[in-house]
């Protein structure tokens, strides 16, 4: 049962923190012409990029998902849209020059839902176009009602080395009320597929929160995933956010579980995947031991970007697709999220950034520091001040903010160093968001927990 004194705070919103700022705090005055630059200085400088690369397509929408994404039966637009996201790899690399690549992602939508004859030539345009590391991590995320031994191959084949499952609850009547048939069975096969490609490295996305779970149908999910020994598990508090997404009006709001009992969820599925041999990662993740996040976490390396954890410490992402996000050392910036927008745009042979964000030196002070906290629940102030060329002191207001929660003992700050107590950790969002200045009234943010 969830603590008395946690109950206040975990009906709290706070953002998540994949990037700082986020993003609300994009505008239009970073446009194309700004995103040319920002890939010119890239062209030669040291270090690698990362490239994700979207694909906003599905067979169905579930009612639950809050990606940018539309459904399709026919194979018809992947194949317009493999054509324009070729064009899309052409228009940045005409900038940057064959950039050295450590880290490619797939996301979506559902990216095995393209047609292996154009994922394989586009995986060419970029080995052709980019300098690839050997030693690329190459993930994709895939449904895997639509993973077959023969796609699998073909995904292998084409150098992809990490594969995240869409796994999200195994119980039918979740299932049910979230539009989400998918069997035990068909994510069995889809792992058996993937193992048969030997593929490096498996993940699993599971959510609580949803409408109809209780304590022992998350237990029992959570017991059911970790029984098919993915290398990392992803466990996401369900957003619910009907403004923003219509497909989830669908969801009953009545079956919803309250805040306290979405906390109670969080803490069975976390306690039964740790005696399952996971270890915690962040606020959202579980890994085995020996798995290179894991390893990252212990050794203090872990990052945190627009996929989540990870252990990419590119300087520069690359993002290609509708609504994808870019960030270089000067800043962020976002393709039109409107796949007839992004299509125009990349059509006249012009990048399709609708807005971004260029950084100050105080945004990567508190970028830091958010990061720290979000990765590592603890963070040097004075360590993080001097990096950047500053005292200390720029954190007086920050600190004040946290005073209650270090009053509740949530929080202990010993000399510069502020730390998350361990029962606090789900709250790092709540924590983080102390030290966003741009955290203002209008943007409405998830449920912390
Ligand atoms: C692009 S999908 C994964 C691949 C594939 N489309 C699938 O569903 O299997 C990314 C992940 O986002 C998560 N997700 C989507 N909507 C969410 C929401 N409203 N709240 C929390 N997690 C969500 C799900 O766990 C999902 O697996
Ligand atoms: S959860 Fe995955 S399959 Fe379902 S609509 Fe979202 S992106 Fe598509």
């Amino acid at each position: 049962m969830i603590p008395l004194r946690l109950s206040e705070l975990v009906r709290r919103s706070a953002p998540r923190y994949t990037s700082y700022p986020t993003a609300p705090s994009f505008g239009p005055d970073v446009g194309p012409e700004t995103y040319d630059a920002w890939l010119r200085e890239l062209s030669g400088a040291a270090g690698t990029a990362s490239l994700y690369l979207h694909v906003p397509f599905c067979r169905a929408i579930c009612n639950y998902c809050a990606c940018t994404t539309r459904a399709t039966r026919s194979d018809e637009p992947l194949r317009a849209y493999a054509r324009r996201l070729r064009r899309e790899i052409g228009l940045v690399a005409a900038r940057t020059g064959p950039l050295r690549v450590s880290h490619i992602h797939w996301g979506g939508g559902t990216p095995n839902l393209l047609p292996p004859e154009l994922f394989d030539e586009l995986v060419a345009d970029i080995r052709g176009r980019f300098d690839v590391r050997s030693d690329a991590e190459h993930a994709i995320e895939l449904d895997p009602r639509w993973v077959t031994r023969e796609s699998a191959r073909r995904l292998a084949a084409a150098g992809v080395t990490r594969a995240s499952l869409g796994v999200q609850d195994f119980d039918e009547e979740v299932q049910r009320a979230i539009g989400r048939p998918q069997p035990f069975s068909v994510v069995k096969a889809a792992v058996s597929a993937l193992r048969a490609a030997d593929f490096a490295g498996l993940n699993f996305d599971l959510i609580y929160g949803l409408p109809h779970q209780t304590m022992s149908s998350i237990r029992d999910t959570a017991r059911r995933a970790a029984s098919l020994a993915p290398d990392r598990i992803a466990l996401f508090g369900y957003a619910h956010v009907p403004w923003f997404r219509a497909n989830q009006r669908l969801i009953e709001e009545c079956a919803l579980p309250a805040s306290a009992a979405r906390y109670d969820l969080a803490e069975t599925a976390r306690e039964t995947l740790q005696a399952a041999g996971y270890d915690a990662v962040g606020i959202d993740h579980f890994a085995r031991p020996a798995d290179a996040l894991r390893r990252a976490a212990r050794e203090g390396r872990l990052r945190r970007n627009f996929q989540g954890y990870t252990t990419d410490r590119s300087e520069a992402l690359i993002g290609l697709g509708p609504s994808a996000i870019g960030r270089s050392h000067r800043g962020f910036t976002q393709n039109a999220a409107d796949a007839g927008g992004w299509a125009r745009a990349v059509d006249a042979g012009q990048f399709a950034t609708v807005k971004g964000y260029a950084l100050t030196p105080d945004d990567r002070l508190r970028s830091d520091v958010i990061e720290a906290l979000m990765c590592g629940f603890s963070v040097d102030l004075g360590e993080a001040a001097r990096s950047h060329g500053v005292e200390p002191q720029v954190f007086d207001d920050d600190l004040a903010k946290l005073r209650p929660l270090v009053e509740q003992e949530f929080v202990r700050i010993e000399g510069h160093r502020v730390t998350i107590t361990r029962d606090a950790q789900s709250l790092a969002r709540i924590v983080a968001s102390a030290f966003d200045v741009h955290l203002g009234a209008g943007a409405r943010h998830s449920a912390v927990v």
